[in-house]
């Protein structure tokens, strides 16, 4: 195993931030994780996927550990359905292209989303209608407590909106090494409802979409809005969209008829912080380096040399200005490190 030491992590995380590791190994099979998680190099264990949904305000005092599995592994195919068992370390937007070339369903909504297989669960990623967990089977993880392996099913995993158990209770303990899905052969269950998407098909004049069809209206719609990370370092979506409950939204509706909103249920609507982020003034603003972006004002990127300190300065701005501008508290989806 190649131990490296001050490794910079500038291009082992999205946002492209120069945050180094004391210490880093990179594995590729489970054999080489249980050993650098016994090497007892550092007595802190950082564990490292895609690296796209985090922020780094400072160096890594710690053993960071690269999740590098790969491969995909056909577990059972009829006419009907497909089963995959995807290894943790593969590139997500890569594997949904693997899927779409082999004409599984299920992913295509999802295309060009940044990250690994192995991180999606953690925060059940999702877009233009469609969830991990909607094709999500099991996980394998390792219980880094006592270097056993076990599986999580998809009840176990308690996933919801940009969240799951890997969050909450079972956080920091396990990691996952590998996905199981199940993707449909024929009937595909497309998602077309979304609007944008729905808009997308119609200007390119097709009526019945296939999957591939989907996958390229994702991407062009996603290409027009949202950041390449390999041109402008970014993490997605930086706030989750807040989710208020009937007062608060009966109060934001009567001061702001035209404002975007969706309903999750009778009394809980979901209200897009891009939107309130816009309005806050912030769209297209660049603080240095650190900027909001200036499609899709949810998304703050690294002009080049933001420091990830600098990126959380002006996130804590904005949740502070969005807060006093409409009284909506928005919670940060990136993990800040
Ligand atoms: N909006 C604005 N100004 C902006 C951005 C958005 O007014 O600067 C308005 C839009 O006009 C629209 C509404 O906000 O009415 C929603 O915008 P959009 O459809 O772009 O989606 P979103 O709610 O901002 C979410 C996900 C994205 C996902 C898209 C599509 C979250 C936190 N983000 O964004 O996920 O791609 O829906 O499904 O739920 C990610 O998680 O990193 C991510 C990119």
């Amino acid at each position: 195993m190649l131990i490296e030491e001050h490794k910079s992590l500038k291009d082992y995380n999205t946002f492209g931030i120069d945050a180094k590791a004391r210490f880093f190994i990179s594995v590729s099979e489970i054999s080489e994780l249980k050993e650098a998680l016994q090497s007892k190099i550092h007595p802190t264990i950082f564990i490292l996927g895609g690296g796209s949904n985090m922020l780094l305000t400072k160096d890594i005092d710690a053993l960071v550990i690269h999740i590098n599995f790969k491969g995909i592994k056909v577990l059972k195919s009829d006419k009907n359905e497909t089963m995959l068992e995807v290894q943790a370390g593969e590139n997500w937007h890569e594997f949904v292209l693997y899927c779409i070339n082999n004409n599984y369903g299920g992913v295509e909504n999802m295309s060009l989303i940044p990250g690994n297989v192995g991180t999606a669960p953690i925060q059940n990623i999702g877009a233009y209608g469609v969830e991990l967990k909607d094709v999500f089977v099991q996980c394998a993880v390792l219980d880094m407590q006592n270097l056993e392996m076990r599986v999580f099913g998809k009840e176990e995993c308690d996933f919801g909106y940009r969240n799951s158990i890997f969050k909450n209770a079972a956080k920091g303990r396990f990691v996952i090494t590998s996905v199981q899905f199940k993707l449909t052969n024929s009937s595909h269950n497309l998602s077309t409802s979304y609007g944008v998407i729905k808009q997308k098909l119609e200007d390119n004049e097709i009526e019945n979409p296939t999957i591939k069809d989907i996958s390229d209206a994702v991407i062009a719609i996603r290409k027009s809005k949202l950041p390449d990370p390999a041109e402008l370092g970014n993490s997605g979506s930086f706030f989750k969209n807040p989710v208020v409950n009937t007062e608060t939204f009966q109060k934001f509706r009567n001061q702001y008829p035209n404002a975007p909103y969706y309903e999750v249920s009778s009394t809980q609507f979901k209200i897009p912080a891009g939107w309130l982020i816009e309005q806050a003034g912030f769209k297209g603003q660049r603080y240095g380096d650190a900027g909001v972006h200036k499609n899709q004002a949810l998304v703050l990127v690294n002009y080049g040399n933001a420091t990830g300190t600098e990126i959380w300065e002006l996130a804590m701005k904005i949740q502070k200005k969005v807060r006093e501008d409409f009284g909506i508290y928005i919670e940060p989806e990136v993990n800040v490190i």
